[in-house]
């Protein structure tokens, strides 16, 4: 059996420097990423902590001192892609016994005990409410008994320590920012309230000092981040004003958002989209289901009408703007019926973009300890197609319905299977590629949509 150490909040506070990465010569973290954009913002949060702690980072996990997997479980799929990658971190375990392995996010936080006790080279699980111990952690690992059995694990504690810390940005002008972590909505299916607990809003003055150091590494697009940014709060103020606070910043050229939720946006939101050109015309607003019974089920508490209002109002609202959407098919007791009630939905709405996936059990969730997982695979797998197909059909027509517009592309690099051309995205996020002359990356430049490849445009400079 091995010994849990459980830390609390006021065991003691992290040393500054952690004595084994004095002189800039600290040991080799990797971190290996999966999931949400939410997880890859935690990372690069992570790496600029333990960045500022003395450690280096590698490339691989061959080369490195400290291997961090950052799991998701939002689908089995996920959560068993995520631990099988610790599968064969046991191999290099074996290799290199001094390696210090720790697993972070959502599997961590939901099954710390599960994987500790069954995963004997794993030596420390760290759930995304106690990033913040990390440099603590890893500093006691190589402090007190580098290369010695013994696990970590830490509590569910929660500390929101992204306030103050600015995440290790990677070059680029793209850039994610959070600003409201874990949701209070409990859609029956969904373990992200288990994993990343209630709802908290950062404080917008935090936010706005973090998209002003992203900006001075050269950052022009941010997206702002929330399982439900709508209901953002702070003091004051509400969504709308920090997504116009984070325009208004002289050095930013775009700002982008999700998740939105259709209990909480607000017109107000709508509203303010339509009115600021810095703010992209992209909404991704799940659906989930068109079945109002299956909604209830799902515990969406919106119907398919007010769903179908709220799309009316933002095209009014935010002329062009590009539509996306999460549903789920074959939920537990959707009828044939029911599903067909989706499908005419993504018909009517007609989306450029839709996340479509199977109904995945997952523990902890209303739907898991109430219902039965009774649609059969090859039900789901059929439903998924069909809808897959449609989406196809209608992403294609409503891209061919933009050749010839003329609209703008923020150069975020070279193309990259051409060098002589920049890659770059519309404000309504459609990829562009562009004949390079002489602009830089960052830039804001005026473009004719002129032919498609893909789901690729090939653009034409205007002057
Ligand atoms: N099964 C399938 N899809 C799920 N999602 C969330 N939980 C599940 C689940 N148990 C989907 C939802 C959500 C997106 C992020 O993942 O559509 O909006
Ligand atoms: Fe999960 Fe629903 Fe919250 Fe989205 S809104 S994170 S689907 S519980």
């Amino acid at each position: 059996m091995h010994e849990l150490i459980t830390l609390t909040s006021n065991l003691r506070e992290p040393a500054r420097e952690p004595v084994a990465c004095a002189n800039g010569n600290g040991p080799r973290v990797f971190i290996q990423t999966y999931g949400c954009q939410m997880n890859v913002s935690d990372s690069q949060t992570i790496e600029s902590m333990l960045g500022e702690a003395g450690y280096r980072f590698c490339g691989t996990a061959d080369e490195a001192d400290v291997v961090l997997v950052n799991t998701c479980m939002i689908r089995e799929t996920a959560e068993v892609r995520a631990l099988g990658q610790l599968a064969n971190l046991s191999s290099l375990k074996k290799r290199n016994p001094a390696m210090v392995i720790g697993i972070l996010g959502c599997v961590a936080q939901a099954k710390r005990r599960e994987i500790l006790e069954s995963h004997a080279y794993v030596d420390m699980v760290v759930g995304p409410d106690s990033y913040r111990r990390l440099p603590l952690l890893l500093e006691e690992r190589f402090i007190s008994a580098p290369g010695a059995p013994g696990l970590l694990e830490t509590t569910l504690m929660r500390e929101e320590l992204y306030d103050d810390v600015l995440p290790r940005h990677h070059g680029g002008v793209t850039a994610f920012v959070t600003i409201i972590r874990g949701c209070d909505k409990f859609c029956s299916f969904c373990v992200v309230p288990r994993t990343r607990g209630r709802e908290r809003s950062r404080p917008l003055p935090s936010i706005l000092r973090e998209v002003t150091h992203l900006t001075e590494q050269g950052v022009r697009d941010v997206m702002l981040l929330g399982q439900n940014v709508d209901s953002y709060r702070w003091d004051d103020k509400d969504f709308a004003d920090c997504l116009l606070a984070v325009a208004e910043l002289p050095a930013v050229s775009r700002v982008r958002f999700m998740t939105s939720h259709p209990t909480d946006i607000s017109e107000k939101l709508l509203r303010t989209m339509g009115e600021h050109e810095k703010i992209c015309p992209y909404l991704h607003l799940p659906v989930q289901a068109g079945s109002n019974r299956v909604l209830r089920e799902m515990n969406r508490p919106y119907t398919r009408e007010r769903y179908l209002e709220i799309i009316a109002l933002a095209r009014e609202l935010v002329p062009g703007i590009a539509l996306s959407t999460d549903v789920i098919v074959g939920f537990p007791t959707e009828t044939e019926d029911e599903f067909e009630e989706t499908f005419t939905l993504m018909e009517q709405v007609r989306y450029d973009t839709a996340f479509m996936f199977k109904y995945s059990e997952r523990p902890l969730t209303k739907a898991a300890q109430r219902m039965k997982d009774d649609v059969p695979e090859d039900v789901k797998v059929a439903r998924l197609e069909r809808l897959i197909s449609l989406q196809q059909k209608i992403a294609r027509e409503r891209n061919e319905a933009q050749l010839g517009r003329q609209t703008s592309v923020l150069i975020e690099g070279l193309a990259p299977k051409d060098g002589a051309m920049w890659a770059g995205r519309t404000p309504d996020f459609r990829p562009v590629v562009l004949p390079k002359n002489g602009e830089s990356v960052g830039e804001l430049v005026p473009v004719r949509l002129e032919s498609l490849t893909g789901f690729t445009f090939h653009g034409a400079r205007e002057n």
